[in-house]
């Protein structure tokens, strides 16, 4: 076998097997890195109770066992039972290397998953809560493509249901080509909120709002011809959004509530037949056992509203069965607000009963918490509306520049602007990454773009002074690329050894839906590049080998630094 984390995990495990005897295949032999040694695991403590032995007699034996075992490892027992392992400068060096020729993409996840991101409503503005999912999914996407799965990405973009009755009447009443449908392209929330006013305060606008509604479910090619202006509209504001972000979702992912109208008919008589639906004041209602109302009364999955209408929930059930039946997806991904756990819940448990989801058929809630203003609140403008997404992006923006114009004032203007571009939206997506995905957490420009701490431009920024010291090796002439590696100093090996963790992590991160593992695996190495930088010399080294056996470690490190914030969707500036 070949020096890896891997390895390391295999000698473990068969240093257990010796002493317990065979362990299951998903045993975890818990390794992990450590600051007292390269290595530690805590297995001893879960073996205590089957091997009846103290944790402490448990790790003592297995170290001895493994220090017996194989010459370029050495283990000693510690504290109540941890196992502290260390390895050897020639295997560590010989790892490091094989690392960069390792292939995370492995037969466990060649799958086809269908990753559900962004989703945001026609005639609306995207709101911080929706770039924090349109962030997350695009993260997970690029982490499962990563390891071998093919990704779907659909946009499940609110474009069908009632609003569009009076949506289509003010598109009509004003003309399309007036200032005011131009609105739906820059403000859409003004567009949609003139629109709710006439309905609330004319009875005739609203009657032939009603009346579009039904002319638009029923296909009316007039009615389709306006709605299909109104979410053309409404997709440019969507895509230049996307587009100033390096989010990669285009009109090719797009799949909103609409193109789903054809099987709602069908899905929902199916429902009926099945007895899983059933008629309740004139409504066809899923009720599951178990979801419950506020005064304890059965809960309703509304499929078929009592005026004809279907909602939300009929649109996500024909999803499944698309997404199932023609994308032909084992893993359904739903990256969507924590707040809608119980209707995905639902729609997961009817399509099971339904069998439009088969077991063999993952179905996952990647739960996204909310954005908090700095009053520990949903984030809100002054007047009380939602904080406007594209506002925030372009604050950050101005913050951004106006940094690298202050550090690098010797720099021409553009390549300051393109500094600032890829550090301003490194900024604001490494925030939504770098903490679990479902916990809340307060917006903060000034921390997101702050040069110290657990932030983007940290990151980005150990990136940019090794591309600055690569470039001063090649401006010398120097051939270091055909020297390898010589890890002496304490520094050179924690910093090797968070390299080590690298591919490991990227795999955990795409199994478990969470990139803010890959985000703190990349702050570590950072901060470990960081350490070796201020005790190891590079240009002065001892010697010429030792120089260039540095720079090595630095090219190695820029290699990983930048494919770990790729797959966040992180730029790496070439200099800061
Ligand atoms: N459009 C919805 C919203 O803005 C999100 C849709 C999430 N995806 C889904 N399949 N339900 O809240």
């Amino acid at each position: 076998m070949k020096a890896s984390l891997a390895e390391i995990s295999q000698t473990l495990r068969d240093s257990i097997e010796f002493l317990a005897g065979p362990l299951p295949t998903d045993f975890d032999v818990d390794l992990r890195r450590s600051e007292f040694s390269d290595f530690q695991s805590g297995v001893a403590f879960s073996l205590a109770k089957p091997l009846r032995q103290s944790p402490r007699q448990i790790a003592d034996q297995l170290a001895s066992t493994l220090t017996a075992k194989e010459e370029w490892l050495t283990a000693e027992a510690s504290g109540p039972g941890f196992i502290n392992l260390s390895v050897s400068k020639a295997w560590l060096e010989a790892a490091v290397q094989a690392e960069q020729h390792r292939d995370p993409s492995g037969n466990a996840y060649q799958q086809t998953a269908v990753v559900d991101y962004s989703s945001p409503n026609v005639a609306k503005e995207m709101h911080v809560g929706h770039l924090r999912t349109t962030i997350i999914g695009d993260a997970i996407s690029k982490l499962l493509e990563a390891v071998g799965t093919t990704v779907i990405r659909q946009n499940h973009v609110g474009d069908w249901g009632t609003p569009f009755g009076m949506l289509i009447e003010h598109l009509i009443d004003v003309g399309e080509e007036s200032a005011e449908a131009k609105l739906l392209e820059t403000q859409p929330n003004r567009f949609y909120q003139a629109a709710r006013e006439k309905f609330d305060s004319s009875a005739e606008f609203a009657e032939r709002s009603r009346q579009r509604v039904v002319a638009l479910q029923a296909g009316d090619e007039p009615t389709l011809l306006q709605w299909r202006m109104l979410t053309e509209l409404s997709r440019h504001y969507f895509e230049r959004i996307y587009q100033q972000l390096e989010v990669s979702l285009s009109a090719e992912h797009l799949a909103g509530e609409s193109i789903y109208n054809d099987m709602l008919a069908g899905l929902t008589q199916e429902l009926l037949d099945a007895g899983i639906a059933v008629i309740s004041r004139g409504a066809v209602c899923v009720f599951l056992d178990g979801y419950l109302g506020r005064e304890g009364e059965p809960l309703p999955l509304i499929v078929r509203k009592s005026d004809g209408g279907y909602g939300y929930a009929a649109t996500d059930l024909a999803a499944v069965r698309y997404r199932t039946e023609v994308l032909k997806a084992d893993h359904l991904i739903y990256v969507v607000g924590a707040a809608q756990e119980l209707h995905l819940q639902m729609i997961e448990e009817t399509a099971r009963k339904a069998g439009w989801l088969t077991e063999q058929v993952q179905f996952s809630h990647v739960k996204v918490g909310s954005v908090l203003g700095s009053d520990g609140k949903i984030l809100r403008t002054r007047s009380g509306d939602s904080q406007k997404l594209a506002d925030l992006v372009e604050e950050a923006l101005t913050r951004a520049n106006r940094a690298v114009e202050q550090s690098r004032p010797e720099l021409p203007a553009e390549v300051q602007h393109k500094i600032g571009q890829q550090v301003g939206i490194g900024a604001i997506k490494y925030a939504d990454l770098s903490i679990g995905h479902a916990s809340d957490y307060t917006f903060d420009l000034e921390r997101m773009l702050a040069f110290t701490g657990n932030t983007a431009p940290y990151i980005q920024y150990s990136a940019a002074r090794i591309q600055a010291m690569l470039r001063k090796a090649a401006e010398a002439g120097s051939s270091f690329q055909e020297t390898g590696l010589d890890l002496t100093e304490p520094q050179e090996r924690s910093l090797a050894i968070a390299l080590l963790n690298y591919s490991h992590i990227v795999e955990q991160s795409a199994q478990t839906l969470q990139p803010h593992r890959l985000a703190n695996c990349l702050f570590e190495l950072a901060q470990a590049f960081s350490s070796f930088y201020d005790h190891c010399p590079v240009f002065t080294a001892a010697s010429e080998h030792s120089r260039d056996a540095r720079l090595k470690l630095c090219q190695l490190t820029l290699g990983v630094l930048s494919s770990g914030l790729g797959l966040l969707g992180i730029r790496t500036p070439e200099q800061m």
